[in-house]
């Protein structure tokens, strides 16, 4: 599905996700909903998303044909849509599994994919958020960047929408296994150890299916991502 043929644009909402999802039967699927700012932007695991003015915060609406087997492949399709509109400007990222871009350590872009519907899914919202022209992260310093961070000037936000458009609507034409080999390319995980019930592991790859490949002298597991916490890298 193409995306991004219409876009609505507001200043300030509480968060364009929950925007869509309130709308999802009147919205146009593909529709882009941006804004310059969010009350109540959210991140993974119900933890908030900053958004203040300066950085760039939209999803998009995906209706009916998704199985939830395919979410993995639409994840690895936007984290890579992400990773080539960075490389636009010059800039090498990775993607932290399932779904950070990071900058050496430092977030740049968070995903966040919620499905809504009973047996089958109805319809699927992309967030997206994009640390743009952001300098001061607070208490995140540490953890966060922008674009400007890495570049050292301001870049138009509308800019890097057009280009995560083109390349997403781009990858629509590319068979997963292709895009699957750029995702374990980018990704950031692979080759490091993890603890999993209290024993070491060696992380070998991810699934095309979305699991975590990990390995120690005795077995191979293939856990899912609700299983593992992936703040325990080392
Ligand atoms: C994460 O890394 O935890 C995901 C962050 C996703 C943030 C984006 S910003 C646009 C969209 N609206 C939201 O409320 N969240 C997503």
């Amino acid at each position: 599905m193409i995306i991004g043929k219409k876009i609505l644009r507001f200043n300030s909402i509480e968060s364009t996700n929950d925007y869509i999802k309130k709308n999802s039967t009147s919205l146009e699927e593909g529709i882009i909903v941006l804004s310059k700012i969010q009350t109540s932007g959210r991140g993974r695991s119900n933890h908030e998303w900053m958004s203040e003015e300066g950085n760039l915060y939209f999803s998009f609406l995906l209706k009916g044909y998704i199985s939830r087997s395919k979410i993995f492949e639409l994840l690895s399709k936007v984290s890579v849509a992400v990773i080539k509109l960075l490389k636009d400007f010059n800039i090498n990222s990775k993607i932290k599994y399932p779904n950070d871009i990071l900058i050496e350590d430092k977030k740049i872009c968070g995903i966040l994919i919620e499905s809504y519907g009973a047996l089958e899914i109805d319809y699927v919202v992309v967030g997206i958020g994009i640390n743009v022209n952001q300098m001061n992260f607070k208490e995140l310093s540490e953890k966060a960047i922008s674009i400007k961070g890495v570049l050292g000037f301001e870049v138009d936000i509308e800019q890097v929408l057009k280009k995560f458009i083109e390349h997403y609507n781009l990858l629509e034409d590319i068979p997963f296994a292709n895009l699957f080999n750029d995702y374990l390319e980018y990704s950031l995980i692979i080759g490091k150890r993890i603890d999993f019930n209290g024993k070491p592991y060696l992380i070998k790859g991810i699934s095309d299916s979305g699991k975590l490949i990990i390995e120690n002298d005795n077995q191979t597991k293939y856990i899912s991502l609700n299983e593992i916490s992936i703040k325990d890298l080392y």
